[in-house]
């Protein structure tokens, strides 16, 4: 074993560091925190929580708000997924993701030579899956909530009718999208109108459909009046759900993926999410090397960090898909002398390259949209909750009279082995499409317990880089001994295996590092992704307040009391 290993490797793991915490530098409240995209939304799962609400519905509310306040991303037609902890101790979490419509087929993104036809998965209304979030917000209500639906959607409501303040970052990404918004909508569509900084969106028909969900309960999305509008639309935009696959739709509780690091337990999403598989092994390769004596972001660290991410990515995508169609290795997957042997041939003196663990060649694209929430109520119950549309603004195919977008989610299964997605991600046949199929996704809703309580509570959008977002942000804290705030600003890295890259966010490391990593082979990319993850989290600092983290890289706000 190489000498310079053994000097890092981390002998005693019954004595963990006990360093001084951190000061606080984010918002510091005692009893209860919302951290979400916008302001808007946070304030109205705190609102929801004065009122004498829980945590759930909280989030029931919160992501509510956000297809309102960040239709980006926030959404009544994508999907999601959501960690819980309640104040006792028990966990468990909920599978809101997409399902592929019954018409789907395994070569409907391909020509007739077999090859992937561009953009049909992401721009066209085939790319629409059928969508889980009302199946979600309705399943968490039944089972966890506290306050009548009809008081918890109340003041998502009034946010709809009375509008949101446009922002910055909002205009921007408005004039982004706005051409292709038009393109698939006309011209008279909400969203062909330019937004400035300041003015204010009202959402009527949003509004409305909300008032016949808080009335009529899901099946007013799955079955009603609803149904019958988003079918219609979605017939005339060429796609090929039906008010059958509406009606099939359910929503999942499954177990959650659990595991420890050091003297950490950390709970995050199992499949079909890839998160909480793909970090789990990330973080056991990672464990036995002292990062904290390396130091943050040093050569050693991200040297470290990166072979487990390029190990952990190759299996995510041979093995990994929806549990209920594939049978998943996790057992092995997660075992101790499996990753053991994956790491048996790194050495700090090169990069193990990516077509030494598995053959493929593709292109990073830029960086795409979900959006995370984490909720810690006044009772002591966590909420960590990722919802999507997939890419921003989804498929851009927006109801005008139901007032929401439709996910472009079908892009996350494996169009054809080997063919890299919108996140460069390579998929096999465990993600290959079938009817009724959820597909992979990268999202990875965690809550981490220390000594048996709750500490953190954490979560990232980011497509591929969500898993190494979040990860990073639990180093950061854990190991850096970074406060919250601090732990969610500081730059991040990614690696995916393929394509064969280190991406770091732009301007933020300094030349020697990557001279030093190019040294050892490694290839830097600082160019094509602007933003790797925008993580909002909570800690639970040793007094028992809250310390949010929200990210600077959006509008993101923490809002507690
Ligand atoms: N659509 C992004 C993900 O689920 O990973």
């Amino acid at each position: 074993m190489n000498k310079v290993i053994i000097i890092f490797i981390f002998i005693s793991f019954g004595c963990y560091s006990q360093k001084t915490p951190a000061r606080p530098t984010g918002l510091v409240a005692s009893k209860a925190m919302v951290v979400s995209a916008r302001e808007e939304a946070s304030k109205i799962g705190i609102e929801i929580l004065k009122k004498g609400g829980n945590a759930f519905d909280a989030m029931i509310a919160t992501e509510l708000a956000l297809a309102v306040a960040y239709p980006y991303a926030g959404n009544l037609g994508g999907g999601g997924f959501m960690v819980y902890r309640k104040a006792s101790g028990e966990i468990g979490s909920l599978d809101y993701r997409e399902k592929a419509p019954l018409a789907a087929t395994k070569d409907m993104f391909l020509d007739e030579k077999g090859n992937v036809i561009k953009g049909k998965s992401t721009e066209t209304a085939l790319a629409i899956g059928i969508p889980g979030t009302i199946a979600g917000i309705f399943a968490v209500h039944k089972k966890l909530g506290s306050l009548p639906i009809a008081e918890i959607l109340k003041p998502v409501i009034a946010l709809a009718e009375t509008g949101i303040i446009v922002t910055k970052r909002q205009e921007s990404r408005l004039n982004d999208y706005r051409s292709k918004i038009i393109k698939v909508n006309g011209d008279k569509t909400l969203f062909a109108t330019v937004y400035k900084e300041n003015d204010i969106i009202k959402y009527p028909a949003l509004a409305a459909t909300l008032k016949r969900i808080s009335k009529n309960g899901r099946d007013e999305f799955y079955k009603g009046k609803t149904a019958e509008i988003l079918v219609k639309f979605l017939r005339e935009k060429g796609a090929i759900i039906t008010m059958k696959d509406l009606a099939k739709y359910e929503a999942k509780w499954r177990k959650p993926l659990t595991f420890d690091y050091k003297d950490l337990h950390i709970i995050s999403m199992a499949p079909p999410s890839s998160g909480g598989i793909c970090m789990a092994q990330i973080f056991k390769m990672i464990e036995p090397f002292d990062l904290a004596t390396m130091g943050h972001n040093s050569t050693n660290s991200i040297q470290v960090i990166v072979e487990a991410e390029r190990r952990a990515y190759a299996d995510r995508s041979y093995f990994l898909g929806d549990p209920d169609f594939i049978k998943i290795p996790l057992e092995t997957l997660m075992s101790p002398t499996y990753l053991k042997q994956r790491m048996s041939n790194f050495t700090f003196d090169k990069a193990t390259l990516s077509s030494t663990i598995k053959e493929g060649k593709v292109n990073l694209n830029e960086s795409t949209e979900t959006t995370h929430y984490s909720i810690v109520d006044q009772f002591g119950n966590a909420v960590s909750a990722t919802t999507t549309l997939n890419d921003g603004y989804g498929s851009k195919y927006y109801c005008d009279e139901l007032g929401f977008f439709l996910n472009n989610e079908m892009d996350d299964f494996s169009a054809k082995p080997g063919e890299p997605n919108m996140f460069g991600l390579v998929g096999n046949e465990a993600n290959s499409i079938a009817p009724q199929k959820r597909m992979l996704s990268s999202m990875t809703p965690t809550i981490v317990e220390k000594n048996g309580k709750l500490y953190m509570v954490v979560g990232s959008p980011g497509g591929s880089t969500i898993i190494t977002s979040v990860l990073q942000t639990i180093l950061n804290v854990y190991e850096h001994n970074l406060s919250m705030q601090e732990a969610v600003n500081v730059p991040r890295f990614h690696h995916q295996w393929l394509p064969d890259l280190i991406t770091f966010e732009p301007k933020t490391f300094d030349s020697t590092t990557f001279e030093n990593l190019k040294f050892k082979g490694y290839i830097i990319n600082e160019k094509t992704t602007p933003v790797i993850g925008k993580v909002d989290a909570i800690l639970v600092l040793p007094n028992k307040t809250l310390e949010g983290g929200a990210d600077f890289r959006g509008d993101d706000k923490a809002v507690g009391f």
